[in-house]
Formats: C-alpha cells, sequence, structure tokens
C-alpha cells in the first residue's frame, strides 16, 4: 500500500543529498532543505520518494495537501511528562514578581509520590496525545519526580509504554528525607535505584545546577549512568554558568540541555563537540528568565535543538510552534534554523537518524501546516495550525 501526498506547496525535508531527492533548492543554514510544488510518496510506513509533484510516481491512495506546507514531525528531545498535581499558582506568583527556584520541583514530587501508576499514566497519555496533535511524533520523557527507587522505577516503566527515548532523571532535586545529606541520596541514584530503572531507559541525565548537584555528584551520577548502559545528557547551565556544559561534553553526552547562561568557553566546548546544544525557550518565557544567545552557539558552529522541556514547574507547554516562534522573535533565529533545530536537531539531540528528516528511508513521519510555508509557524503564533499529523506513515490527526 503506497499513499502519495501531493500539492505540497514546501516540503521541507532536511536532506542536502541531491540524489536522494532531486533539484533540492537547499538553502542556507546548512541542514534546512526544501521542495516547493513537492509530493512525497510513503510505503512501508517510509518514505520512499519525494520530489516536485510533476514528477511524482503512482501510487495506491493520493492525499491532495491542498498547497499547504508539510514539515518532518517534531522531535521533542526534553520533556518530563510523568508527574501528578499541577503548579499554576507557583506560576501565578512567578508573575506577580516571585522568582523561579529548583526547589519547587518538591511541590511535584509530593504529589507524584501520591499517584497511583493509573493516575501517572493517564496525564501522561494525555500529555501525550497532546503533543502528537500539535505535531510532535518522537519525544523523550524522563523521570524525577518520583526520587525513591520504587516510584523512579514506575516513572520510566510507565514512560517506556509511551516512547522508547526514556531518560532516568533520579538526580532531579535531593529529596526532603535526604536534607543534610545530598551524598547518601547521589548513592541511591547511583546505586539502587539506577539498578531498577536502567532497564526500563535509554538515557541518564542529571540537574547540574546551584540547588540542585554539584559537578562532581553529577559526574558520578553519570559515569554510574554510563556504565549500567544509559547513554548521558545533562541540564546544563540553565539558572547559572556552571559546570554544567563542560561535563557534558566531556562525558560525550548526546545534549547539554537548557544552555541559558553561558561562557566562551563553553561556547567553544559545545561547537567542537558532538554534544548539541538543547534550547528550550519555552522556560525563559515561563519564568521572565533571559533567552539562551542562539546566535552565538550558531555562529560558532555548534549544533542547536529546540524541545519544549514540557513540565508543571518551568514551562508547562506541549506546543513545539510556539517554541519556534519564541526561537525567532525573541531568540533571532531564522526560520530555517528554527525548524530545522525541532526536528534534525531533535533528531540529533536524540542520536535518531531515521526521524527529524524526509529523506528516503527516514520514518514517515509528517505535520501539515495550515499555510503554504514553514515560516507560518512563526509568522502565526498561538494559531492551531496543524492540519495533519502522519507517524510511520499512519494519519493520526
Ligand atoms: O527542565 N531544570 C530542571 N527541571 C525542569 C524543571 C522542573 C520543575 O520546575 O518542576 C526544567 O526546567
Ligand atoms: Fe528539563
Amino acid at each position: 500500500m503506497s499513499v502519495l501526498i501531493t500539492n505540497i506547496a514546501e516540503l521541507t525535508t532536511n536532506q542536502q543529498e541531491r540524489d536522494a531527492i532531486p533539484h533540492s533548492p537547499a538553502t542556507r543554514p546548512d541542514g534546512f532543505a526544501a521542495i516547493a510544488d513537492a509530493a512525497l510518496l510513503i510505503e512501508h510506513g517510509r518514505v520512499a520518494w519525494a520530489g516536485p509533484a510533476s514528477r511524482a510516481p503512482a501510487a495506491d491512495e493520493i492525499v491532495d495537501a491542498g498547497g499547504r506546507a508539510v514539515l518532518p514531525g517534531f522531535v521533542d528531545s526534553h520533556a518530563h511528562l510523568v508527574f501528578a498535581g499541577e503548579r499554576g499558582a507557583e506560576f501565578a506568583a512567578r508573575m506577580a514578581g516571585q522568582p523561579y527556584r529548583a526547589g519547587g520541583i518538591r511541590s511535584t514530587v509530593a504529589a507524584t509520590r501520591a499517584a497511583t501508576d493509573d493516575q501517572l499514566r493517564a496525564n501522561l497519555r494525555r500529555l501525550a496525545a497532546e503533543m502528537l496533535s500539535q505535531g510532535i511524533t518522537t519525544f523523550e520523557c524522563k523521570s524525577g519526580y518520583g526520587l525513591t527507587a520504587d516510584d523512579e522505577e514506575r516513572s520510566v516503566a510507565i514512560a517506556a509504554e509511551v516512547t522508547p527515548e526514556v531518560t532516568y532523571l533520579g538526580a532531579h532535586v535531593v529529596p526532603p528525607e535526604f536534607d543534610g545529606d545530598p551524598a547518601g541520596y547521589v548513592d541511591l541514584v547511583c546505586g539502587a535505584m539506577l539498578d531498577a530503572c536502567a532497564p526500563h531507559a535509554r538515557w541518564v541525565d542529571v540537574f547540574c545546577e546551584q540547588g540542585a548537584f554539584s559537578r562532581d555528584e553529577a559526574a558520578a551520577v553519570l559515569a554510574a549512568g554510563m556504565a549500567a548502559g544509559l547513554q548521558p545528557r545533562v541540564h546544563a547551565n540553565q539558572l547559572t554558568a556552571g559546570p554544567g556544559v563542560q561535563l557534558a561534553v566531556e562525558v560525550g553526552a548526546a545534549s547539554a540541555d537548557h544552555c541559558s547562561n553561558l561562557t566562551d568557553a563553553d561556547v567553544e566546548a559545545l561547537a567542537a563537540s558532538a554534544t548539541v546544544a538543547t534550547l528550550l525557550p519555552g522556560v525563559e518565557f515561563s519564568t521572565r528568565h533571559p533567552y539562551p544567545d542562539a546566535r552565538r552557539l550558531l555562529e560558532a558552529g555548534a549544533t542547536v535543538a529546540l524541545a519544549t522541556d514540557c513540565n508543571p514547574g518551568s514551562c508547562f507547554t506541549s506546543s513545539m510552534p510556539l517554541c519556534i516562534a519564541l526561537a525567532v522573535r525573541e531568540m533571532h533565529m531564522t526560520t530555517q534554523e528554527a525548524v530545522w533545530a525541532a526536528t534534525a536537531g531533535g533528531a540529533r539531540a536524540l542520536r535518531r537518524t531515521d526521524v527529524g528528516h524526509l529523506g528516503v528511508g527516514a520514518r514517515a513521519d509528517l505535520v501539515m501546516i495550515e499555510g503554504p510555508s514553514h515560516a507560518y509557524l512563526a509568522y502565526r503564533p498561538g494559531v492551531p495550525l496543524v492540519a495533519g499529523v502522519w507517524r510511520a506513515g499512519e494519519r493520526l490527526a
């Protein structure tokens, strides 16, 4: 069964190889590429062909995109979706002048511990559906609101029901029962809790920040996770220009996330490494902090991804289009850079080659938007533009 989507005003492929995609007019910046007046053929859940509509092959079924734009499904490489409760009052207080502190995480920990598995599962599935309806076809999901061996284990196990990109974040904050004994908590995170969680996870993450975990503690957590077969990623330099980015680069992390406070040495280290700088502008929007300096990273040659960081505290959005609009308007990324970062950049941050682009052989994860070009995602902020979503060739929205 083959499906041809035709009458696509602009097909963002992120695929530079001219052989794979004939006549692809690659546009600056490097990486973003789109085809005007295009068609795309899906077979067996994968992209079988993409190119000018005038050369489209025959297919069993035709879908008329009606002159809309089609892009790779968004790849959200950073989200915290296993939790209970909400923190709307904390947000309102922040907007009335209270500062954001890492310690707010503890209130979600209390609610999460008190929730049943089914409550956590239902909340997670609701958020995953929300993401899908907004074009996110791949997402990463962290634990980190359980912070006991049992609560972290059920968090990663429930996350693994909905995504293969599961991250063990036992080192989110030190929970109250370990007040005064952070070393004892790090031992648990590196010991029994890790043993319980590693079978369900692909990644290990740590919040390396004042009020969370120091460089040495974070290094111990990452080393233990890696020894257990997990791959590292780091919450780095969110609130202060701390050691997180350097640590992420040293351990070969797939991604250093937040990157809101960087020294020149941090920027150089990222640019010289395979560690993706993942920017989360929804957090700065929702905490009223200064946005990360995306231009500095891009101009230095770092690989930049955009992700939602959907979580109940610092940023409760599941909207990648909002993140794209913020990246363009507030962080001076071009529309092409922002869309690349939310698709191919996210895929790199998850070390995935099958998603984030629409080259031949890619998983047929697509988002169709109400508008003729990718630029509409920033040009029409706040408007529900998603007109269709396919995952592995199946239309889901
Ligand atoms: O990515 N930085 C640490 N963790 C989350 C915030 C979690 C919370 O406030 O509940 C973040 O912003
Ligand atoms: Fe986060």
